[in-house]
């Protein structure tokens, strides 16, 4: 039966047109939350601490500036010079300490934010817990899978919050991506894919040592805590994510942003059930001890199946891709896509192109007069802007202040941040074991 509101002519028009180049577009500039600019009861602000004012420390500490209901009251960092660096973000005079504890013994301090390195995390945010602080760590949330569940297990024995630092969570591009995903707008959605490739030394983590970097000016024996024993070495403290003996490579220091904005968006908040990863060393021939190409397909509960590449080769555009039956999501940059996908039955092309245009004629008109085409359900490709400067660090240390005080959930919390970083290391593990990484809820353990 014809659909007697769509001719043929329509529907080629519509198929190659509007779904494709020349679609409609709903172009949606998102408003920011305000969520910096809130205020708690009776204009309290949280006093924390920074522990760790290195790179990231120091753009949090500049992120947290546009925050009004948060103030940074001390800077923890074993090596002088990035106090220094820690009190120049910070943007006023708090004391200074190599040693955090100093912070945790302070009662009048309410939270710390936790920003070392990865192997650190754990040490220092079960000490906060104990001290019965409230914490901001860095993503990774955990070097190992155990220390990741004595984390959960010590933040929810103490009911403190724990805000794990992957701010896209908080990103209102990947909100509003969360909410078109929770919707059904796109239909079943049964592959993603995201992308994060670098092309300088800046990605690769080929950062230069700082004059001045001396046992004097760092205490050492506290950088490696329970680390395998090394004599002092800058360029490992430095360019610490490279070693497996404090970092994760490629796998913690991107994949797990790819990872927990995909859970943001899909709303999986569980370990992945099977990860294969390859890769290798293309570029740089440095004593790292990670690959600067990985790839890894994972296999989440649900049936969707989640591929993530990172390179230090070549730059990307660092798309993710949810493809759904009825449209896919792109979240790219500061803007998120929705195309939709053209799902009406239709003739079959392809296999026509052998055939004489008559027969092609004959076959074409036969099937439209067979078959009922409505109209697509989805017609208009829609696009969100984050506006110009959006930060979602700001939001998301925002989001973090608030929970202090009203106790709810954060975006990201210890039971996210674990079971993100578990897929960092269900990644590594596959790589170095040449094995598909298997996750055994039972035991908490990857197997392979
Ligand atoms: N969310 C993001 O976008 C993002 C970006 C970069 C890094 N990170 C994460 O932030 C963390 C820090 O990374 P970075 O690049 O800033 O590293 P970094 O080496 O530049 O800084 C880490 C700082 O921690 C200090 N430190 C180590 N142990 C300490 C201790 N016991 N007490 C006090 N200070 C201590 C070091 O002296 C150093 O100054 C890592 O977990 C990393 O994965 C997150």
């Amino acid at each position: 039966m014809k659909t007697p509101s769509m001719t043929r002519r329509d529907f080629v028009r519509m198929s190659a047109g509007a779904v494709a180049a020349g679609a409609a577009v709903k172009a949606t500039l998102l408003e920011p939350p305000m969520l910096a600019a809130e205020t708690l009861t009776g204009g309290r602000k949280i006093r924390f601490a920074s522990i760790g004012t290195g790179i990231r420390g120091c753009d949090l500490l500049r992120s947290a500036r546009q925050v009004s209901t948060g103030e940074c009251v001390g800077i923890a960092d074993l090596y002088d010079m990035h106090q220094k660096a820690g009190l120049e973000a910070c943007g006023r005079e708090v004391p200074t300490t190599r040693d955090y504890r100093r912070f945790l013994d302070d009662k009048t301090i309410d939270a710390v934010i936790v920003a070392t390195a990865d192997h650190l995390h754990r040490h220092i945010v079960l000490d906060a817990v104990a001290a019965g602080k409230d914490v901001y760590c860095e993503k990774p949330m955990s070097h190992t899978v155990e220390a990741g569940f004595e984390m959960v297990a010590a933040v929810q024995a103490g009911k403190r919050i724990l805000e794990v630092g992957s701010n896209r969570v908080s990103n209102i591009l990947y909100r509003k991506a969360a909410e078109i995903y929770a919707s059904g707008r796109l239909g079943e959605v049964y592959y993603a894919e995201a992308h994060m490739d670098r092309d300088g030394p800046s990605g690769a983590g080929v950062y230069p040592v700082p004059p001045g970097l001396t046992p004097e000016t760092v205490n050492w024996k506290e950088f490696l805590r329970d680390a395998p024993p090394h004599e002092f070495d800058p360029v490992r403290f430095v360019r610490w994510r490279l070693y497996r003996d404090y970092g994760e490579g490629l796998a913690g220091d991107l994949f797990v942003h790819l990872l927990s904005g995909f859970m943001g968006v899909s709303g999986i908040n569980a370990p992945p059930l099977r990860a294969y990863s390859t890769g290798g060393n293309v570029r740089y021939k440095d004593d790292r001890e990670f690959p600067d190409v990985l790839s890894t397909l994972y296999d989440y509960p649900g049936g969707l199946t989640y591929g993530i590449h990172c390179n230090m080769v070549t730059a990307s555009q660092e798309p993710l891709i949810f493809s759904g039956e009825e449209a896919n999501l792109t979240i790219m940059g500061n803007t998120l896509t929705i195309t939709p996908a053209d799902t009406r039955p239709q003739p079959e092309r392809y296999g026509l192109n052998g055939w004489t245009e008559a027969l092609r004629r004959q076959y074409t008109e036969a099937w439209f007069a067979a078959h009922t085409v409505a109209p697509p359900k989805i017609t208009e490709a829609e696009v969100y802007e984050t506006p110009r400067g959006y930060d979602d660090t700001a939001d998301h240390l925002a989001n973090f202040f608030r929970a202090i005080e009203t106790r709810e959930h954060v975006v990201e919390d210890e039971v996210f941040g674990n079971h993100a970083a578990i897929a960092c290391h269900m990644a590594n593990y596959s790589y170095f074991n040449r094995a598909i990484a298997t996750w055994d809820a039972a035991t908490k353990t990857i197997k392979g």
